[in-house]
């Protein structure tokens, strides 16, 4: 934001996987920007086509225009006439020329001196062909700067948004900074809990922290099921391992329930074998290992390797690249549990 102010806008596209707290930290964004002055946009998403998304990002800049006048009438009576004009305007421009008078208007009326404007949009990855909206937002945003505004986007997705717009991957991975977004590291897990608990009279053992913090691998939605279900069973204001283990099965059974199931219902056949296969090893492996062993369960090498791309992007499958070659495991601790019961041979 601060290279923003100084007239080098840089658009960013927050990455990360499904509940890892992208829109907790847009909000936050948010609110630190309008402290200092700032105009953010923040818009969500939603399984719309590109059209029916741009109408409703025009509409979102509008309602933020329409807003927190702050008494100053000549903007109210600038701004009356702009919404009357994009109205009246509206059927004969095209959907891109509406957004870039919309953008245009945001900046002109809310920008300014050391003020930065910010549109926010939350799970780009929702509208159908995300790549055809990023690069329309680029376009905008690019027929600003000849005016010579603080003006920066900041899209919200999931990590394979860039894998998923291949021929529009290059302008548009240059356009927008990726900044990956990942779980918690340890101390900040551990804040996660104690905060919470320290405004309450339950306090957890030490060795159940450490362990919630472990299970969860920093992943702010199993922190909370995992301290959630151990706060519950709580005796006489103590978690103990004892109570931790019984109130983990039912953290585990809920989490199975929301999540996995889901996850496990929406695979294919062989993408079950190969993520079971995956998981068998708490260490990463090259692919070439797994598909040897996938090989002995039937599986052909190459079938192998494309179901455990799609399991990579869909955020089931960790691949860590170390140069050329990628090593896979599934990170994630509670869900190789549930693997291994799916798994396990009867
Ligand atoms: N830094 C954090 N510390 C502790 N809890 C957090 C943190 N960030 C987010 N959370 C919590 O994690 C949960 C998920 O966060 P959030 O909804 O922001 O994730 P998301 O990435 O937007 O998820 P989705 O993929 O569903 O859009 C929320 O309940 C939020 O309160
Ligand atoms: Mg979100």
């Amino acid at each position: 934001m601060e290279r923003t102010r100084e007239g080098q806008p840089e658009h960013t596209a927050l990455l990360g996987d499904w509940a890892i707290g992208k829109t907790t930290l847009l909000m936050h964004w948010r609110r630190l920007q309008r402290q200092v002055g700032d105009a953010v946009v923040l818009t969500m998403a939603y399984p719309l086509t590109p059209d029916q998304f741009l109408s409703s990002l025009v509409v979102a800049i509008e309602a933020e225009l329409a807003t927190d006048w702050s008494g100053r009438l000549d903007l109210e009576v600038g701004l009356d006439l702009g919404v009357a004009d994009a109205r009246v305007r509206r059927p004969a421009r095209s959907r891109d020329q509406e957004l870039r008078a919309t953008m245009r208007r945001l900046v002109d009326q809310r920008g300014g001196q050391d003020r930065a404007v910010v549109v926010f949009v939350d799970d780009i990855d929702l509208v159908s062909g995300p790549g055809d909206v990023l690069l329309q937002l680029r376009a905008s945003a690019l027929e600003l700067y000849a005016g010579d505004v603080a003006f920066a986007l900041v899209v919200a997705a999931s990590s394979s948004l860039f894998a998923e717009v291949r021929s529009a991957h290059e302008p548009l991975v240059r356009f927008f900074q990726p900044l990956p977004l990942g779980p918690l590291d340890a101390p900040a897990a551990e804040r996660a809990i104690t905060g919470p608990l320290a405004e309450t009279p339950v306090r957890f053992d030490a060795e159940v922290i450490g362990q919630i913090v472990e299970l969860s691998g920093g992943r702010p939605y199993y922190l909370q099921k995992l301290a959630y279900h151990a706060f519950d069973a709580a005796e006489s204001g103590r978690v103990s391992p004892t109570e931790f283990a019984g109130s983990f099965e039912r953290a585990f059974a809920s989490v199975s329930q929301e999540i996995f199931a889901g996850r496990w219902a929406a695979m294919s056949a062989i993408e079950r074998q190969v993520v079971g296969v995956t998981a068998r090893s708490t260490e990463p492996r090259p692919s070439g290992e797994i598909e040897a062993e996938a090989a002995l369960r039937g599986i052909q090498p190459p079938t192998t390797r494309q179901a455990l791309r799609r399991l990579v992007a869909h955020g089931h499958v960790d691949r860590i690249s170390d140069g050329m070659r990628g090593r896979y495991s599934v990170g994630d601790r509670l869900f190789r549990r549930y693997l291994e019961l799916q798994t396990c041979e009867p």
